[in-house]
């Protein structure tokens, strides 16, 4: 009998890319989607441990279930993922209604829990080592990358797909919990991360996002050969049928001239590159171990200007880390100003019981003045998104169209003209009047209009001969 699964997912791509995976292997059971949680006979929440904020979300919607699983005490109800690691001791406690704990180096094993819980062998949790529960080895065998194979009606569209590369993090940064909760810094091999490419170019895929927490820093040694980043887009950039090569996250002092000569010189590789700063104050990067200094990061971002042409870079900010003045963070500004991200993701400061942060450092910085910060900086970014997406108006671009835009779909219009929306090389987003059948095509598009983070154009259609184009005022 078919039965129904309801799962919500929080925070990263790799999440998002885990939960893709997760349901694949479900509907692999016979399993269907719904979007009804009191319909579902399994309800899975896919966790994010990185900000107070994400768990609260999740707990809060945890909460909610209570009363469905009185009465309905046969549906399952799982957390997966980084909070189910990090909190695998407390989660019965609070919700002792959950019925499945599993670790995001476990997710392999989410379909045969879920048919033992059925069964009746009551709370299962399957989680992976502690960094000091055993030993290197051990632990690094308890978090198992989880790549099966792909289900092409999975992904959010059929023509861009995220392939894992990496797992874990060594990097220890002090207010991350990101390497106790998914462990280890580990590379996969090439051959695999090939392997899976070459499948989702034959299903149709036309875009592919390597993932991982520091995905400049991959390495896979086999011999005495290794293979870098660099490596790999080389390898994947053969692929017939892929016309965009991604990669994030990526950790400044990993930014080698390998990996920048190569997204110059291959046309696939996207001209985008997210690597965040988190600070413009050496000092606060010191406190936060985050392993350069400003200096570096700005001789990194010198080195990214003279390689690759038409680049654009985003970055991540935490404001209000401990012990900030207003000198650290006028400094994070005059970064933002100097560098002129295509955009940043800023966040407020938000202590994680078990990293050195909170052991060592007081989470001292007022709730206000964090917010303020916030506020302050997104305002200096916007204002430089919107000056540089404004030098797009007159432009082509080159658009892997996505879709319909959220408006469109929002408001159902189902006419033949609708607003699509795709993104350029360089990741910008672009909405344009459009038709369905564009979804999954590369269109040339003129720029006439642009707000901070969105780009509005005409799709240029050729008219009487190849080199000719005319804007088409009817598409
Ligand atoms: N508080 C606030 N932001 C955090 N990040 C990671 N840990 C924390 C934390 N404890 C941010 C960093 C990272 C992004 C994914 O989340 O900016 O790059
Ligand atoms: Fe966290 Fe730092 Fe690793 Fe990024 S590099 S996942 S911020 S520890």
């Amino acid at each position: 009998m078919t039965q129904r699964l309801y799962i919500e997912t929080v925070g990263c791509q790799m999440n998002m890319l885990d939960s893709e995976l997760v349901v694949a292997s479900l509907r692999n059971r016979g399993y269907e989607l719904t979007a009804d949680p009191k319909q579902a006979d399994t309800i899975l929440f896919n966790t994010c441990s990185v900000r107070q904020h994400a768990e609260d979300k999740v707990y809060s919607n945890l909460g909610k279930l209570r009363r469905l699983k009185q009465e309905h005490p046969e549906k399952v109800i799982g957390v997966l993922g980084c909070m189910a690691q990090k909190d695998q001791h407390s989660i019965f406690r609070r919700a002792p209604y959950v019925d499945l704990i599993v670790g995001p180096g476990q997710l392999h094993q989410v379909p045969d829990l879920v048919e033992r819980v059925q069964q009746g062998e009551g709370q299962q949790a399957e989680l992976s080592l502690g960094r000091t529960d055993g030993s290197n080895d051990a632990i690094k065998r308890s978090h198992e990358s989880f790549d099966p194979l792909r289900d092409p009606t999975m992904r959010p569209t059929p023509w861009q797909a995220y392939v894992r590369i990496q797992i874990g993090c060594d990097k220890f940064c002090t207010y991350c919990i990101v390497p106790s909760v998914r462990g280890p810094e580990q590379g996969r091999p090439p051959a695999d991360i090939v392997r899976e490419a070459r499948t989702l170019a034959d299903q149709g895929c036309l875009e592919i996002t390597l993932l991982g927490q520091t995905v400049n820093s991959y390495r896979y040694r086999e011999g005495d050969k290794t293979t870098t980043l660099a490596g790999l887009l080389h390898q994947l950039h053969e692929i017939d049928g892929l016309l965009r090569l991604k990669f994030v996250t990526n950790y400044p002092k990993d930014m080698s001239e390998e990996l920048l000569q190569t997204v110059a010189g291959l046309p696939k590789c996207s001209p985008y590159l997210h690597v965040p700063a988190q600070s413009g104050s050496n000092r606060v990067l010191e406190q936060m171990k985050r392993g350069y200094t400003v200096e570096d990061y700005r001789e990194m971002m010198q080195r990214i200007r003279k390689r690759v042409s038409g680049y654009a870079v985003s970055s991540d900010f935490i404001v209000g880390f401990s012990g900030e003045t207003d000198r650290d963070f006028e400094q994070t500004v005059e970064l933002v100003e100097e560098c002129r991200f295509k955009n940043s993701f800023i966040f407020k400061y938000s202590e994680r019981p078990g990293t050195k942060g909170a052991d060592q450092l007081p989470d001292d910085i007022p709730e206000a003045v964090k917010k303020q910060r916030n506020n302050d900086l997104l305002a200096v970014q916007n204002a430089i998104s919107a000056e540089d997406n404004q030098a797009f108006i007159g432009r082509q671009v080159e658009v892997l169209v996505e879709g319909p835009s959220k408006a469109s779909r929002e408001s159902g219009s189902d006419g033949p003209v609708m607003q699509m929306v795709g993104r350029t090389h360089c990741d910008r987003i672009v909405v344009f009047e459009g038709n369905e059948r564009q979804a999954g095509q590369l269109m040339p598009v003129v720029i006439y209009e642009s707000r901070p983070h969105t780009l509005f154009g005409e799709v240029v259609t050729t008219c009487s001969g190849p080199d000719v184009f005319a804007v088409d005022l009817s598409a």
